[in-house]
């Protein structure tokens, strides 16, 4: 084991609250949002020019490929604490360890669940038996690096005395963070000020170590609920962008982030993120898993910033503050999204892609050029929004296996859809099928699954208008399920034509499953999950 590194993110500042990124980790969780390597490089890059002060990268022992991501994100991102979860056991722990060892900030996150319903039906473990074992887990992070964050795991359903003896016995073997997690999303904002109050006052040694939150959204309350722990003295909260994660998600960091801001009169308290690249960052989740932010959402919706109503248009007009509170500026949306037509160059385009928060080298640029062009040619206008969609298809870090090459489709009143479908496999020959079906897309899907051999059940299927205007692209999300896994495999693309969207989404998602297929199968659904058997 490698000697403790001294290490530690703790504030100097008393007012500064540290943004703990759980995207990848938590977030990951939610079902659809699985990431590859590439995937979750480009997040963390972007995470680490946001500012946040720690990724959690994601919880190596559950997968050969999270194992993998941990380490190449903690070889790679210079700036925040990369950090690994681990179980309260030594198999985890060390995987945990081999997997930050090589950051400049590496930390350990350990969990091991209190509650009694968790204590008496998961654990089968006495309150004696736990504070044992969560000491022996932070003694043995502790022999890989000094930052070592313990969670009791569903602490906002723990009785209030054994919570307070199992923080302080964690402390006491060198835990750095207390994160206090409603892993149920059960907890009020003044029941949970209240659970960081009694810690602040009861635990002895508690100014050793950074308190921290980690809500859920089960009841709506997860940011609400983060805010009132940071009013009773949490200096540390838990987050991912766009609130993904577990069941209804995890607190939403932009929301979280902008409260903490636009009310800093009232919290008086600062983070360290650059708020100008919230945007942007929720853009780029969104292309990379394919789960769309609802219009409303607060601070990154599309709606967000819209004001539709007579009498506040004509309020905005006279004075901006009269009914907003925020700039767009302020969270990175551009005043403007209208980008570029058929006479825009590399310039230009490479302008626009960076100020979308994209990192692309210059091979990906060039071939994104050419799509740009390709597109220009079909629709007069290209927006922020058809670029985004572009871009995600030169982000992907292995080419597609299998290629549509080209479909044809009958259907009418009076006729049975058909579809014809050429496709390169991976063998590099071309395939061609043809189904019968419901519709057009029945068809399509059929005469895919005809050529692949991957047979799939349509779960979700949507289809939605990228942007305004008659020639807008058609955008189809859906998803598909495995009868031999339990994953779910998202496909997503955009045309001009929404027949071929629709092929093009089916086929982006067989893909995925090709490739998980070849890496040995889905695991990480039925192994890695935090909670089980933790
Ligand atoms: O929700 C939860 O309790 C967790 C822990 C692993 C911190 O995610
Ligand atoms: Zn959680």
């Amino acid at each position: 084991m490698a000697d403790a590194a001294s290490t530690t993110t703790a504030p100097v500042d008393p007012d500064r609250v540290l943004i703990f990124d759980t995207t990848l980790r938590d977030g990951e969780q939610s079902p659809g949002a699985s990431m590859n390597l590439a995937e979750k490089l480009e997040l963390a890059r972007a995470l680490a020019a946001l500012g946040v002060d720690v990724i959690e990268a994601g919880f190596p022992v559950a997968s050969d490929g999270d194992f993998e991501a941990v380490r190449a994100i903690a070889s790679e991102i210079v700036g925040p604490t990369i950090c690994g979860l681990a179980r309260c056991n030594e198999r985890d722990i060390d995987r945990a360890g081999e997997a930050v060892k090589s950051a400049g900030k590496p930390r350990i996150h350990v969990f091991l669940a209190t509650s009694a319903i968790h204590r008496e039906h998961k654990l089968r473990m006495t309150k004696e038996q736990i504070i044992e074992r969560a000491v022996q887990g932070v003694k043995r992070a502790k022999g890989h690096c000094h930052d070592i964050e313990f969670s009791p795991e569903d602490a906002a359903r723990t009785e209030i005395d054994f919570l307070c003896a199992v923080v302080e016995a964690a402390i006491e073997a060198g835990a750095t963070t207390v994160n206090i997690p409603d892993t149920v999303g059960y907890t009020t904002p003044a029941l949970y000020a209240q659970v960081i109050r009694t810690l602040r006052e009861r635990v002895p040694n508690i100014g050793r170590a950074v308190i921290s939150t980690h809500c859920h959204d089960d009841l709506g309350m997860a940011v609400a609920n983060s805010l009132a722990g940071v009013e009773a003295g949490a200096r540390q909260i838990e987050c991912t962008i766009n609130g993904i994660g577990e069941r209804a998600g995890n607190a939403a960091l932009e929301e979280i982030v902008m409260a903490l801001k636009t009310r800093a009169d009232y919290f008086r308290v600062h983070t360290g993120i650059k708020t100008e690249r919230l945007f942007p960052i929720s853009r780029l989740l969104t292309s990379i898993t394919g789960l769309v932010v609802q219009r409303n959402k607060a601070i990154v919706g599309r709606n967000a910033f819209a004001h539709e109503s007579g009498i506040h248009q004509d309020g905005m007009l006279k004075e901006r503050s009269t009914y907003e509170i925020m700039k767009p500026e302020e969270v990175g949306v551009l005043k403007t999204d209208l980008v570029l037509g058929k006479h825009s160059g590399r310039h230009a385009l490479r302008d626009r892609v960076d100020s979308l928060g994209f990192t692309l080298n210059e091979d990906q640029l060039n071939q994104l050029f050419d799509d740009f062009k390709a597109l220009a040619d079909k629709k007069k206008e290209i927006y922020d929004e058809d670029l985004i969609i572009l871009i995600e298809k030169h982000m992907k870090d292995t080419p597609a296996q299998w290629q549509l090459i080209s479909l044809h489709t009958t259907c009418g009143t009076n006729l049975l859809p058909t579809a014809t479908v050429q496709i390169r496999r991976p063998d590099g020959e071309i395939a061609q099928d043809a189904a019968i079906g419901d519709g057009p897309v029945d068809a399509i899907f059929k005469a895919v699954e005809r050529v692949t051999g991957v047979h799939a059940n349509l779960r979700e299927f949507v289809v939605r208008s990228v942007t305004q205007g008659k020639d807008a692209q058609g955008e189809v999300t859906l998803e598909l399920e495995v009868e031999s896994d339990t994953g779910s495999y998202r496909g997503r693309a955009a045309s001009t034509d929404i027949i071929e969207a629709s092929a093009l989404a089916y086929l982006n998602a067989v893909n995925t499953i090709a490739a998980r297929q070849q890496r040995g199968g889905v695991v990480r659904e039925v192994q890695g999950r935090p909670g089980a058997g933790a």
